[in-house]
């Protein structure tokens, strides 16, 4: 491609550590589809006549074709895709394919094609998310009403409701879903045209270009379209903070279906088992699922330090932004569909979590509540009487709903027996009412609102 100015070839760890066909090779369908707007822009704008360009045009589409049926070739010699698919092109045309790469360079090119490719790859993380949300609210709806435990600091707090815990998910994959929409809708500008750095002296139509690619206009500024990769980022930014989404509920899903909490039973599917101990059913996917979200966060971090030094315009650490964005996609899209198929088959054991909801003294803040509202305490000393309450239950080795009544009058006199009333795990979770609260009637009322947003 540059021989004019060259006596002697690259040495083979030149052409290695140069060469990006081995990754880049996935983008073949965005480069085919790039230099196809790009030769009908030549043409409409006399740059190439019509022949020349329906000539291109046809050769594409047999370049593409062969790269569909028998793959992209890793040759080394022809570097990086681009390059490939040109020199394919000339083998299938002849000298006319020279003509492509008039008014552009593999910078505006590349630059081209990581968009379109990053933007594919968003839109598929949105409907393998929308799979997600589906899945978690199929199941909120179903335990809408199943006490479990609520933890702070992991120590039985307040009892919440099973449908409420996996809806705190659900706002999550909401605001994933939105970053993601809002990285695409930021990067939807079409670098082509910017050519090497400074623009083209040929009277291109940029905005030609850049409709017949789905963007809704060309970048405005060259030496930035060509240097940019904030794109890149924000989706790595954005799957990052899915991935650490899906690795808090993954870790839950691995406590959860540890001996101790006994909360759910991971189906056959999702399960794996031990080579020694036949007992064993090991989490391992949700595993994983936390494993990938670290190596989800290592891709953005590579390709933030790979950029945060770099000159105006393009250098060929640039090259290096690529397998990140190609590795966390791929990490993501297992984990998500991993994710999915968890919950979708996962046993929710709510006799057990009500269990635990029941015996973990978890009404005591009902308890106070109560004291305040029904005897007229302050908080501040209701929080005094309702933890001896506690303390004495616990010597007893009962429930505070087990505690006996005279217990309750030894501490303070001013209780009444319809305390009762407010100790029950359920009377607790319903009288939870405040907008966001964890009552049954709320939890339908948020999973019908988020079916109506999807
Ligand atoms: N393979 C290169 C990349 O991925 C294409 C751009 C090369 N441009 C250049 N001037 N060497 O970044």
């Amino acid at each position: 491609m540059w021989g004019g100015r060259f006596a002697e070839g690259p040495a083979a760890v030149m052409r290695e550590i140069n060469a990006s066909i081995p990754f880049d090779k996935r983008m073949w369908r965005q480069d085919v589809a790039g230099s196809k707007a790009h030769v009908a822009m030549l043409a409409q704008q006399g740059i190439v006549s019509a022949e020349d360009a329906a000539t291109i045009d046809a050769g594409l589409d047999t370049v593409a074709a062969d790269y569909a049926a028998n793959g992209v070739p890793e040759d080394l010699v022809l570097e990086d895709i681009h390059m490939l698919t040109e020199a394919k092109l000339a083998e299938g045309i002849g000298p006319v394919a020279g003509r492509l790469h008039t008014a552009r360079s593999r910078n505006d090119q590349v630059a081209t094609d990581f968009r379109l490719w990053v933007r594919d790859a968003i839109d598929q993380v949105l409907a393998a998310l929308a799979e997600l949300t589906s899945a978690l609210l199929a199941r909120a709806e179903e335990h809408a009403d199943a006490v479990m435990p609520g933890f702070t600091h992991l120590q039985s707090a307040q009892p919440v409701t099973l449908g409420h815990h996996l809806m705190a998910y659900v706002e999550m994959v909401a605001r994933d879903v939105s970053r993601f929409r809002d990285a695409r809708a930021r990067m939807n500008l079409c670098p082509l045209g910017s050519a090497a750095l400074a623009g083209t002296s040929f009277p291109l139509d940029r905005q030609m270009t850049a409709r017949a690619l789905g963007f809704d206009g060309p970048t405005r500024n060259s030496l930035d379209a060509v240097s940019d990769r904030d794109f890149a980022l924000d989706y790595l930014t954005a799957a990052t903070q899915t991935a650490l989404h899906l690795s808090r509920l993954a870790e839950e899903f691995v406590l959860w279906a540890s001996q101790p909490f006994g909360f759910v039973a991971l189906s056959d599917q999702w399960s794996t088992g031990s080579s020694i101990m036949p007992q064993k059913r090991n989490p391992d996917a949700a595993e994983l699922v936390r494993g990938h979200s670290g190596r989800i966060l290592g891709c953005m971090t590579g390709l933030m330090v790979t950029m945060k030094g770099l000159p105006l315009a393009y250098s060929k650490d640039m090259q290096d932004d690529k397998p990140p964005v190609f590795e966390a996609h791929d990490l993501l899209g297992l984990s998500i569909a991993a994710m999915t198929g968890m919950i979708q088959s996962a046993t929710f054991r709510t006799d057990r979590m009500r269990g635990l909801a029941e015996s973990g003294f978890a009404t005591a803040t009902d308890f106070a509540d109560w004291l305040v509202r029904e005897a007229g305490l302050p908080f501040r000393e209701a929080h005094h009487v309702t933890g001896r309450a506690v303390k004495r239950a616990e010597e007893l080795g009962v429930r505070l709903d087990e505690l006996p009544y005279a217990e309750f009058q030894a501490i303070d006199a001013r209780v009444n027996e319809s305390l009762y009333d407010v100790l029950s795990v359920d009377a607790s979770v319903a009288s939870r009412t405040s907008f966001g609260g964890t009552a049954p009637a709320n939890v339908r009322a948020a999973i019908a609102a988020a079916r109506e947003s999807l």
